[in-house]
């Protein structure tokens, strides 16, 4: 369903969009009390409904002309990352529910899209839950699980666009993949292991920098390569 609709933030920031989804979830999206939602390093706006369990992902405009290139084909950030969630599911991995995409049809808008998804409530950061538990008992466990999936995403012709722990969130024993711009190699499904194995040393150095040690690095590694 598709609907025109004048969409209004709690920063002030108000847009007519054009926006899309289940009749549902655009019913849900409309009584949405959004509240600003601050995380660390962020390079989208974040708004949070707590009660209707809803995130809105905000992303600013960087270049007007690219924006809205990228508007007129469908590629807008909003649009690929709810196609690399659908393409993810379709392979049997775990992501976000997706409940709406909005378009803002105002060239001079600030944001590209503005994408709604379920909010996975006490969910937590796989970055910050490394960063902050280096001796936690499951640690091995819970790394092997990340590498494992890793690899049979890989090994399906899939390479996931930002590969580090911040883009997972983890609840009641499961992995939840957010940020799911995803790059599908159809017809050349090993063209995401090689580039895996060309960017080897700058995936340890972020593997360091967002809560692997050392030690562990190997295992993870040979586990993404399926030895
Ligand atoms: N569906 C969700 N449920 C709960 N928290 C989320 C969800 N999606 C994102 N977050 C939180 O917002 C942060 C930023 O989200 P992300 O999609 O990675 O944005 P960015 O593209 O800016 O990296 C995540 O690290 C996570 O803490
Ligand atoms: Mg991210």
């Amino acid at each position: 369903m598709i609907k025109l609709k004048k969409i209004h933030l709690p920063n002030g920031i108000s847009q007519w969009c054009l926006l899309r989804g289940e009749a549902h979830n655009l019913l849900r999206i409309n009584s949405a009390n959004l509240e600003p939602y601050v995380v660390k390093t962020c390079s989208s706006d974040l708004f949070v409904d707590h009660d209707n369990l809803i995130i809105l992902k905000a992303p600013p405009v960087k270049s007007f002309f690219k924006t809205n290139l990228v508007k007129l084909c469908g590629w807008t950030p909003a649009d690929k990352e709810a196609r690399g969630s659908g393409l993810l599911n379709k392979f049997g991995f775990k992501t976000s529910q997706i409940l709406g995409i909005a378009i803002p049809i105002n060239p001079f808008n600030s944001y590209r899209s503005l994408l709604f998804l379920h909010y996975i409530q006490d969910a937590v950061n796989l970055k910050e839950f490394l960063l902050d538990n280096p001796d936690a008992p499951g640690r091995l466990e819970l790394l092997d699980k990340v590498a494992m999936q890793t690899n049979k995403m890989i090994r399906k012709g899939v390479s996931f666009r930002d590969f580090y722990f911040g883009n997972l969130l983890y609840k009641n024993d499961e992995l939840i993949w957010i940020d799911t711009e995803v790059q599908y190699y159809c017809w050349r499904r090993s063209k995401p292991m090689e580039s895996f194995l060309n960017k080897k040393d700058s995936m340890r150095a972020r593997f360091l920098r967002t809560g692997g040690k050392d030690e562990e690095w190997e295992r993870f590694f040979r586990i993404i390569l399926g030895e």
